[in-house]
């Protein structure tokens, strides 16, 4: 029996910002049911968790954490969920504040939490043979229980989330944060500041990212973030393991959210089509092709290219619907754009889960024109609620989405190659030539039905790397 401590920043249903939170929410279950290893999950306690859970919380113990030339107050807290025990530590300072991250300090919290988790070790009534840390925030636990050893024999794996966030702080923060000598700088610095992913790719044992694709891409300049160098020394430890979805969840058969389940009735998911374009005031015509973007609103997700090619593509008969916020700049378009072409496009600005899951629901197509992207989660959750996706040929849209090929027949989705309107402008046309075929969108649709990306095979890919690092180096 394996024992693994996942550090994270977010997890659902605690607390979540972005698909981080969805795979730290679900891996842990995966390991513990399919591989039998005791997973276990420690988190900061923000204020912002909602108070059910924080009511069922116990408390088990407070200690000091040395910062530097001071110490810091924590304490610990457990609960248990989902067959999952989850440790979370408080401290008022650097978490009684709204929201998650956007703090002027954000490097300093996340050096606290990992500093704090080194000093739980021994609270836990646990005692990991594998740390496995992951996204930036977390970059200085791995560094920490590297040089500490605060564990005989603790091995730790670092995944990246994504690389373009790194927590950089100026190097002169070292001596206020660590309490360590300066040839500890070396593994911590890059480009002349303190720099946190940096810090667990130096440190790690074993690094992972999202998709195998990614793996590759990040070790080049264009997609490394300035960190090509470290992955490209590091390469013989790196890996790309793909992310999963939990399918019990995200089950159309099931969804709470949904007013008509399904499996592959098209029938039904029309119901589902007529119910959205009810609530949205979209013209109900359960033929029109729907097609959704939920998301982040921001640079990485491709919405720059959306903005390029809406008018020409708005002339065909479809329907948009666009879901999610973030960026003003995409907010303020899209918006207006929604009042120049009522009956034709919708943008909703929020994030709301339920009428996510009615989204998918009801769509016949899902776009996710990224211009990187480590996994990406929705292009499988839109998978299982059989949406075709559009994607661009990038991380691990690449990995999950193969294009509908004609003369095979294989395929369950739509990609375009180049970081290129235009591109994307085509391969909407030719799904709308596809729906118009029968044959081909009825095959396109036995494919999508096919498409399985529940965790069983990443998990089992975790647990050989687990494995590995704990019976080889032991
Ligand atoms: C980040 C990435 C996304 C990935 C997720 C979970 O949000 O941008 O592609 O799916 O992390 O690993």
């Amino acid at each position: 029996m394996k024992n693994i401590l996942h550090v994270a920043s977010e997890c659902t249903p605690f607390i979540k910002t972005g698909g981080l939170a969805d795979v730290i929410g679900s891996l842990p279950q995966a390991l513990k049911k399919n591989e039998r290893m005791d997973t276990r999950v420690i988190l900061p306690l923000y204020d912002e968790i909602p108070e059910k859970f924080r009511e069922q919380m116990e408390y088990k113990s407070s200690f000091d954490v040395p910062l530097g030339w001071r110490n810091q107050e924590a304490s610990l807290f457990t609960l248990e969920h989902n067959n999952i025990l989850y440790y979370f530590i408080s401290n008022d300072y650097y978490f009684t504040r709204k929201g998650v991250y956007g703090y002027y300090d954000d490097g300093e919290r996340f050096v606290f939490f990992s500093r704090a988790v080194i000093e739980a070790l021994p609270h836990l009534d646990f005692e990991p043979d594998v740390l496995h840390a992951h996204d930036w925030q977390t970059g200085m636990v791995v560094a920490l229980a590297k040089i500490m050893q605060p564990v005989e024999n603790l091995k730790t794996v670092f995944t990246i989330h994504n690389i373009k966030y790194q927590g950089v702080m100026p190097l002169g923060t070292f001596d206020d944060f660590f309490n360590l000598s300066e040839e500890h700088i070396g593994g911590m610095e890059w480009n002349g500041m303190l720099n946190c992913m940096k810090s667990g790719l130096y440190h790690a044992d074993k690094i992972t990212t999202v998709s195998p694709s990614y793996a590759e891409e990040i070790k080049d300049p264009y997609f490394g973030e300035g960190l090509h160098p470290v992955l490209q020394e590091r390469a013989i430890d790196l890996t790309g393991v793909l992310n999963g979805i939990d399918t019990d969840d995200y089950n159309p058969m099931k969804d709470p959210y949904i007013p008509v389940h399904y499996r592959s009735s098209r029938g039904k998911k029309k119901e589902n089509k007529l119910a959205v374009q009810q609530k949205l005031g979209l013209p109900e015509n359960g033929e029109t092709p729907v097609y959704i973007i939920i998301t982040r609103l921001v640079e990485q997700k491709g919405l720059h290219l959306v903005q390029h090619i809406l008018n020409e593509f708005l002339i065909e008969d479809v329907q948009l619907i666009i879901l999610g916020t973030g960026d003003e700049e995409f907010e303020t378009y899209f918006s207006d754009a929604s009042n120049r072409y009522q009956g034709k496009l919708v943008t909703m600005l929020t994030f709301d889960e339920g009428l996510a899951r009615q989204l998918y629901a009801s769509a016949d197509f899902f776009v996710m024109p990224s211009k990187f992207e480590p996994c990406g989660l929705s292009q499988l959750i839109a998978l299982q609620y059989k949406a075709a996706p559009i994607v661009r040929e990038t991380g691990g849209l690449k990995d999950t989405v193969i294009p509908y090929n004609e003369i095979t027949g294989e395929g369950n989705g739509f990609s375009f190659s180049n970081y290129n309107a235009h591109e994307l402008l085509e391969v909407l046309r030719y799904s709308l030539e596809i729906y118009n075929t029968p044959e081909h969108w009825h095959q396109l649709l036995k494919n999508i039905n096919k498409s399985q990306f529940s965790w069983k095979d990443s998990a089992r890919d975790y647990a050989s790397i687990y494995s590995e690092l704990t019976t080889i180096y032991a």
